[in-house]
Order: structure tokens, then C-alpha cells, then sequence
């Protein structure tokens, strides 16, 4: 259990022995931080109680966040698919009926080039030892050497054949973002942000696009640069979160993120008067966070 000191802000609640905090902004808009594995939190949580789920999941091998029991480390695609593809079937259950889902996901290539050779102290290879995606030999899913795996639609497409439906995939065009280190490719600037439904009906306000004059499913919006906190979740942008948040969720409404890093989805929904939940895995993350929402 983590025990939190916080000495600005309404001091947030702790509930012993499930690694639970909660509290209110000072406008008394309510939020919960769950420390845990998200798949296991969510299925402690009632059914049709959130109106908007905005989450980032971990990418398949690209970064480790230290701590057992992560998702992005599996041996397989299918492994890590599925692993995705479970926890946002409880994410289904626990929306409301008329409830929609955000989800980001990037892709990562299979480069099967084998261990490295090199000293490369900043070589995400090191700090993982030998990643399932370099290991020769193939991955297993029948695609040669350099290809890109194509994680997000593998996903998606395994979520719609499910019961999720899926409106629209959102590319999130990242402005600015710092070119990749490749000479045979172009470089990626955007990824993918999925809408998902759970019903035919379900709530979704257009007019922010439309007053805006935002391209409506290519939205440019800057990658947030790296924290200078020592807290490096690979955080979305405000931006992002609040775009998906105009169009799918109701100004008093109740949002989700069940990989709540550092807490960017439920602060911005959190100062725009939505109640927020949150759920992460590594417990610095969630005291960092916390340390966040108690000040608003
Ligand atoms: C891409 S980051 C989310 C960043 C977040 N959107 C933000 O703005 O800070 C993914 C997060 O998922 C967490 N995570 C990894 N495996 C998890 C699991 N099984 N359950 C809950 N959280 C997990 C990681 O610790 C990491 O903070």
C-alpha cells in the first residue's frame, strides 16, 4: 500500500488495503485513482458507469515503464492483442450504454535484426534486454524482416469483431514531432485514435469540429514534449484529450482511463467539470498523479 504526504491542496483520501485514492477538485468535481493492474481493477467496477473512456495503452516494445505485470512486453503479437482486446472488453462493460471509448495506439515494426553488437547506452534493446521484435526468426504472424506489424488495426479489428463498434479511426497527424532516426522509410508523424461505441445510439456532439474549423478525423495536434518532472509515461497532449472530450462526452459527464500514466486524461477532463477515474500499474506514476489532482 502507498502511503501518500501531500502538503498542498485538499488532501485526497486514502482507502487502506486497496490502493485506492479519491477526492474532489475545488469546484467539488469528484475523481479516483486506482493503483493495479487495469484489467483486475475494472472488474471490481459496476457495470454502465462511465459516459467516456480516453486512454493510451503501452505500445508493443517501445518503452519499458518498470514495473511487473506491464502490457507491451509479450512474446507474441497475439499475446499483447489480446491482452489490449480483454481489458477493453471490460472497459465495454463498465461504459454506459450510450457511452463512446477513445483509444490510441501506435505501431512498432519487426525488425528481427537479432541482438545488438553495439554500446549503445540509450538503445531501448539495452534496457529490455533482447525485444521480442528484434528477435530473428519471425514473429510468428507471417511478416518478413522490417515490416510494420500493424498493431492498431489488429486491435481494432479484433475489438468490432467482438461487440464493439467502431465509428472511426481518428489519425492524430502529431505536429512537430522529432523525426525518426531512418534513412529507407519515411519517417511516421501520425498515429491512430480510435472511436469506438458500444450501441447504435450514443452520444456525440459534432458541433465543436464544425465551430472550430478542425479537419474532423485528421487532427493536428502537437506531441507533448518530454516532462522535465522525471516522470516519462509518454504522455497525449491536453489537446488530444480535450478534442475527444467535446465531441463524446456530456459536459457533466464521467470519464475513464484505465492507463492514466500520469494522469493527463483525468486532469483535463477534471478542469473541464467531468468527474474522472483513473487506473495505473507503476505506483510512482499514481502518486505523481494524485500529487496532481489534489492541487486543482
Ligand atoms: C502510454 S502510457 C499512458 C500515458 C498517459 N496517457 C499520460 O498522459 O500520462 C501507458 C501507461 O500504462 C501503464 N500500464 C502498463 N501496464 C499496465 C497494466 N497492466 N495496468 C494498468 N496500467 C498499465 C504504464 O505504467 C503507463 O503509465
Amino acid at each position: 500500500m502507498s502511503t501518500l504526504k501531500l502538503s498542498v491542496g485538499p488532501a485526497p483520501k486514502i482507502i487502506t488495503g486497496c490502493n485506492k485514492w479519491h477526492g474532489q477538485t475545488s469546484r467539488f468535481v469528484h475523481w479516483e485513482m486506482h493503483a493495479g493492474d487495469a484489467l483486475q481493477v475494472l472488474r471490481q467496477m459496476p457495470d454502465d458507469s462511465y459516459n467516456c473512456a480516453i486512454t493510451s495503452p503501452p505500445y508493443y516494445w517501445l518503452r519499458d515503464y518498470g514495473v511487473d505485470g506491464q502490457i507491451g512486453k509479450e512474446e507474441t503479437v497475439e499475446e499483447y492483442v489480446n491482452a489490449i482486446v480483454s481489458t477493453m472488453n471490460e472497459v465495454y462493460r463498465v461504459l454506459k450504454p450510450d457511452g463512446v471509448l477513445f483509444l490510441n495506439l501506435g505501431d512498432t515494426y519487426y525488425s528481427g535484426k537479432g541482438e545488438s553488437q553495439g554500446i549503445d547506452r540509450k538503445s531501448n534493446k539495452r534496457r529490455f534486454g533482447l525485444r521480442a521484435v528484434d528477435k530473428s526468426g519471425g514473429l510468428g504472424i507471417g511478416i518478413q524482416r522490417k515490416s510494420i506489424i500493424g498493431i492498431p488495426w489488429r486491435v481494432a479489428i479484433k475489438m468490432s469483431a467482438n461487440k464493439w463498434v467502431l465509428r472511426c479511426p481518428i489519425i492524430w497527424h502529431r505536429e512537430h514531432c522529432l523525426p525518426e532516426n531512418v534513412k529507407d522509410r519515411p519517417s511516421r508523424s501520425y498515429e491512430f485514435v480510435f472511436m469506438f461505441v458500444k450501441s447504435r445510439k450514443y452520444y456525440f456532439n459534432r458541433q465543436p469540429l464544425i465551430e472550430k474549423n478542425f479537419d474532423e478525423d485528421v487532427w493536428t495536434i502537437a506531441a507533448r514534449p518530454k516532462q522535465a518532472n522525471g516522470i516519462d509515461t509518454a504522455p497525449f497532449p491536453d489537446e488530444l484529450v480535450q478534442r475527444c472530450l467535446d465531441i463524446g462526452c456530456p459536459k457533466d459527464g464521467s470519464v475513464l482511463d484505465p492507463f492514466a500514466g500520469s494522469g493527463t486524461t483525468m486532469r483535463v477532463a477534471l478542469v473541464s467539470g467531468r468527474s474522472a477515474t483513473g487506473i495505473e500499474l507503476n505506483p510512482d506514476f499514481c502518486e505523481h498523479a494524485v500529487k496532481n489532482l489534489s492541487n486543482l
